[in-house]
């Protein structure tokens, strides 16, 4: 069956207005709604044995991986590992007995991933993937298969199938910390509420689309952007970097709020655009103060947060993005949407080719 555009004037467009819908879709097979439980694919291993999570991805799929090391560490408290794909084998990574290798990847053929797969595979740990293609190499390969039911994506630069591996990670998060005692079932029941309101936030995000379409008018002219995020949030800053670089060819960097005065601080002018991930909560002051120190050096601020966060840190931004109050677990969701609608708006200003942007392949199968 061939897939149209639709209305839509482009395919990652449309994927973007997809993710309320591929994101219920995947969160359905994950969640008991009779139980109120996070529930997890039949498994041939006993999981909550797992001492050692060793996460291995590349580009997109592998900042949904640093999203899921903060949520598996602070839920179930089992220690993480990341790499990305081409860097993990030459390090020699010590892999030890009892450990769990998690994949991620949207076409399951991306051959640097694949590569460290079977490398884990022949170091004794057990498998377990993330992918949207039920029928690619690495959900053959898997022990545990966590399929994402994003459905096919065209456009390059990932959308959907990024927000539904979340999904997919914030419910084995869950899973892992009720098998480790670390969930009771008055949390889990809270968890599962969160994720089952995560596709009306994700609504309340894309009606921010007309807003960011102008916005996008301030960006486009930029050489250089700077996104900044802190915890779970980082790699939604690192994502929205990604996603501008790759379809509007602006140069971007994501980088830790707290880590900016290390460095970035030096490009600060009033020709830089910073964008700022900071949904109210504990990290939200820290975040502020870093945003401070970018507004006293003429820095031009987008802060992108809840009315809560833009009541108390709005004034003086060149521009502010209002998204949903949100539980943390749920907000990396909700934040990649005005992220990939910026670069998606700048893009269009830009005129470049949105959807199958210059030197880029949807799937790299070399090494
Ligand atoms: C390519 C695509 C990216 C994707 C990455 C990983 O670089 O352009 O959008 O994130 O590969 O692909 P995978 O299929 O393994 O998630």
């Amino acid at each position: 069956v061939a897939i149209e555009k639709g209305n839509y004037r482009h395919f990652m467009q449309k994927e973007i207005f997809e993710q309320p819908t591929v994101v219920a879709q995947t969160l359905s097979s994950y969640i008991r709604q009779v139980t109120q439980s996070v529930t997890l694919p039949q498994m041939d291993f006993d999981l909550g044995q797992v001492n050692r999570i060793t996460v291995v991805a590349c580009g997109t799929s592998y900042y949904a991986g640093m999203v899921a090391k903060y949520w598996i560490e602070t839920f179930a408290r089992i220690p993480v590992d990341i790499d990305v794909a081409s860097e993990f084998r030459y390090r020699d990574p010590v892999l030890e007995p009892g450990g769990l290798a998690l994949f991620i990847s949207q076409s399951g053929e991306t051959a640097d991933t694949l590569a460290a797969l079977k490398h884990c595979k022949a170091n004794g740990q057990t498998i377990a993937v993330v992918v949207n293609v039920p029928t690619s190499t690495m959900a053959r390969e898997a022990d545990l298969l966590l399929p994402t039911h994003a459905g096919p994506e065209i456009g390059v630069a990932s959308t959907k199938a990024f927000t539904c591996q979340l999904a997919v990670l914030a419910a084995l998060a869950a899973r892992l910390a009720v098998l480790r005692g670390r969930m009771d079932r008055a949390e889990e029941t809270e968890v599962v509420r969160h994720l089952v309101e995560t596709p009306a936030c994700l609504n309340a995000a894309l009606a921010h689309d007309d807003e960011i379409a102008q916005m996008a008018h301030l960006i486009a002219p930029a050489r250089d952007v700077l996104y900044l995020g802190r915890g779970p949030d980082f790699p939604l800053a690192l994502e929205g970097a990604l996603k501008l670089k790759e379809i509007s060819y602006i140069h971007a960097e994501g980088y830790a709020s707290g880590e900016m005065k290390h460095g970035p601080i030096a490009l600060i002018d009033d020709a830089v655009p910073v964008i700022v991930l900071a949904p109210s909560g504990p990290l939200f002051e820290k975040t502020v103060s870093n945003m401070q120190e970018v507004r006293a050096r003429g820095g031009k601020v987008v802060l992108i947060s809840d009315a809560e966060g833009i009541a108390e840190a709005g004034e003086g931004c060149m521009a502010t993005i209002e998204m949903p109050k949100v539980h943390p677990l749920i907000a990396p969701l909700v934040y990649a949407v005005p992220v990939q609608l910026l670069a998606y708006h700048v893009a269009c200003v830009k005129g470049t080719d949105v959807d199958q942007p210059r030197n880029l392949a949807k799937s790299v199968t070399v090494e």
